[in-house]
């Protein structure tokens, strides 16, 4: 598990740019959090990360918005609106989880039954500090797998850094801020 603090709308859309580069097909992601918590912006980024060329909306109305992207396809879900289980069959929600695409699914706390173990989970919440703030936490995605996340405790997605506590043995390693635009190199596996 990590957690990282986003300050602006631009800093979600690149976090979720980020995490995009890291998936493999058939990934599942399942984002929780409260409304305007940033969980489309998330999306956004993913779909922009993926190569979709299409604007990205929330699909409240129609349950699932479909993109195609470089490699593989995105499927967005937002089952804000759905009042029981039994919608997502209706819609096929098992096909698209075993399509070998990118499933992204927001409100996912509403139909955790559906989703499978293997899911990576994000959770959005507001923090104290501005209005702008959010505390995006991960979980399900190991470090050594996703060597750009070799960091983990609490982070600025866009800003400078500070608070990043490295990850095992790169603690000696002087701090950087694997979001920044500047951050290129991966870190050492540990
Ligand atoms: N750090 C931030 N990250 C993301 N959005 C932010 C941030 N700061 C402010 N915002 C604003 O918060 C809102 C987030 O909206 P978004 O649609 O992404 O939320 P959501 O979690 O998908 O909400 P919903 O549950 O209604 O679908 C936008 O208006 C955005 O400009
Ligand atoms: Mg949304």
């Amino acid at each position: 598990m990590f957690t990282v603090i986003s300050e602006s709308e631009a800093d979600t859309v690149r976090f979720g740019e980020k995490i995009a580069a890291k998936l493999k097909k058939g990934d599942i992601i399942a984002l929780t959090g409260d409304l305007g918590t940033g969980k489309t912006a998330f999306v956004k980024g993913l779909a922009r990360g993926l190569g979709v060329a299409e604007y990205v909306t929330s699909p409240t109305f129609t349950l699932v918005q479909s993109y195609k992207g470089r490699d593989v396809s995105l499927h967005h879900f937002d089952v804000y609106r759905i009042s029981d289980e039994e919608e997502m069959f209706e819609i096929g929600f098992n096909e698209y989880l075993y399509e070998n695409d990118i499933c992204v699914i927001e409100w996912a706390d509403l139909i955790k039954n559906l989703i499978p173990p293997r899911a990576i989970w994000i959770h959005f919440e507001r923090t104290e500090d501005g209005a702008d703030k959010r505390r995006i936490t991960v979980r399900g995605l190991k470090a050594n797998d996703y060597t750009c996340f070799g960091y983990v405790g609490t982070g600025s997605v866009g800003g400078s850094g500070k608070g990043w506590l490295p990850y095992g043995r790169n603690n000696h390693q002087e701090r950087k801020n694997p979001f920044a635009e500047s951050y290129s190199d991966d870190p050492p596996v540990a």
